[in-house]
């Protein structure tokens, strides 16, 4: 069992609070991202996790193991870096062999384990050569067989794919992931990359200023934002803005130019001013119905960037072009065919594409809407 705790830890720098008060808890097993925008803590925490910097206030256990206190070579913690941090000098083999004879480990164990290693991560004919002779996936994969070949309690991984090109990233994103479940692995990762941590992680969290705004699976933290903060930092959003309604179990956002948008029940402490956030993704591409219709004056655009456009300032642009639209909510069932929308020509068919669109009516129903409140 090999779980990760923070209670109340802080790490300040004189005035500068880099963490705040974080309390955290991962579960043995668990792939979790740590995402926040530059200077929000995460190199940090990391660090204080693994011994590197000692905290200011609070306490980190391993394993159920208080081990504030104790140096990082006791605390069984393996460490990947962005930059790879590869001894030069030496062959791939020794550097993966580096953590065994800091550990004292015998000859014919070594062997075994850095050879074991090594096929991890699939580099068992490299292992003569020198880091400049490899590629820089290579030697994202040397560091990271470096990393595991101690058999580690815990993985600490800080951006460790920053330095490759879009391709190798998830070459080795990939790689990191499979490996990370095949050992098994309590798996703490720091990056920038959104859809990284969307993608691979069994949960995120969000850091702001040193303090934890959001710990969530990815699907919560991205349909179900606590914060606005946290909306804006996971993706696109678009945010309506307004004062929330209750009426009976339905719930509504009244917008200033008094619209009211019908929205999911927020929590039950979400009352006056709120700010629902609406994912681009829920908001269906559909095709333009043959015969244009009036379009419905007081609807509205969303751009192809997924902002909110006044639909009088778009209106020159597609006068006696709008067309009857099919709706289909995320959560099934149709909505009003009678939007308005700007078509678009698709340049390679001729064919005419609505530009997704909103509504005041019912867009938003059954469309995931994160509330938070925001201050008045
Ligand atoms: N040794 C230090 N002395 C003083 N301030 C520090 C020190 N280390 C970090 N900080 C400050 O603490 C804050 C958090 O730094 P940290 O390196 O944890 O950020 P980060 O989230 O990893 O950022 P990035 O995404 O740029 O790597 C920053 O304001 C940073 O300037
Ligand atoms: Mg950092």
């Amino acid at each position: 069992m090999t779980t990760v705790e923070l209670n109340q830890v802080s790490k300040h720098y004189g005035p500068i609070h880099a963490v705040d008060r974080i309390s955290l808890r991962v579960e043995t097993g668990e792939y979790a991202t740590i995402l926040g925008p530059s200077g929000s803590g995460k190199t940090t925490m990391l660090s204080l996790i693994a011994g590197i910097a000692a905290p200011t206030a609070g306490s980190i256990l391993i394993g159920g193991r208080d081990v504030t206190w104790l140096p990082a070579a006791q605390r069984n913690v393996g460490l990947v870096f962005q930059s790879y941090a590869l001894f030069p000098h030496m062959t791939v083999f020794d550097n993966v062999a580096f953590p065994m004879r800091v550990r004292r480990t015998r000859q014919v164990e070594l062997r075994h384990r850095v050879d074991e290693a090594l096929a991890l991560v699939r580099l068992e004919a490299f292992a003569g050569r020198k880091p400049h002779q490899l590629s820089g996936g290579q030697q994202q994969r040397v560091a990271l067989a470096r990393a595991v070949v101690f058999k580690p309690d815990i993985l600490l991984l800080d951006e460790p794919l920053g330095a490759l090109d879009r391709k190798l990233r998830e070459e080795v994103r990939g790689e990191i992931h499979q490996l990370q479940r095949r050992l098994g692995i309590t798996t703490i990762m720091v990056t920038h990359d959104q859809d990284e941590a969307l993608s691979l992680s069994d949960r995120i969290v969000v850091l702001h200023g040193g303090r934890v705004q959001q710990i969530d699976t990815p699907i919560n933290a991205y349909h179900r934002p606590n914060s606005r903060f946290v909306a804006d930092f996971l993706g696109l959003a678009n945010f309506l803005e307004g004062s929330l309604e209750r009426s009976g179990g339905d719930c509504a956002i009244r917008l200033a130019s008094g619209e009211a948008v019908p929205c999911a029940a927020p929590a039950a402490d979400v009352a006056g001013r709120v700010c629902g956030v609406l994912r681009p993704e829920d908001i269906h591409q559909w095709r333009c119905a043959r015969h244009a219709r009036r379009p419905d004056r007081r609807s509205r655009l969303l751009r192809r960037d997924g902002s909110l456009c006044d639909r009088a300032r778009e209106r020159p642009a597609h006068r006696g072009a709008c067309a009857g639209l099919a709706l289909a909510f995320p959560g099934g069932g149709r909505g009003p065919s009678r939007l308005g929308a700007r078509p678009d020509l698709d340049p390679a068919t001729g064919e005419r594409r609505g530009v997704t669109g909103a509504s005041r009516l019912a867009l938003f129903q059954g469309a995931s809407i994160g509330e938070t409140a925001v201050s008045p």
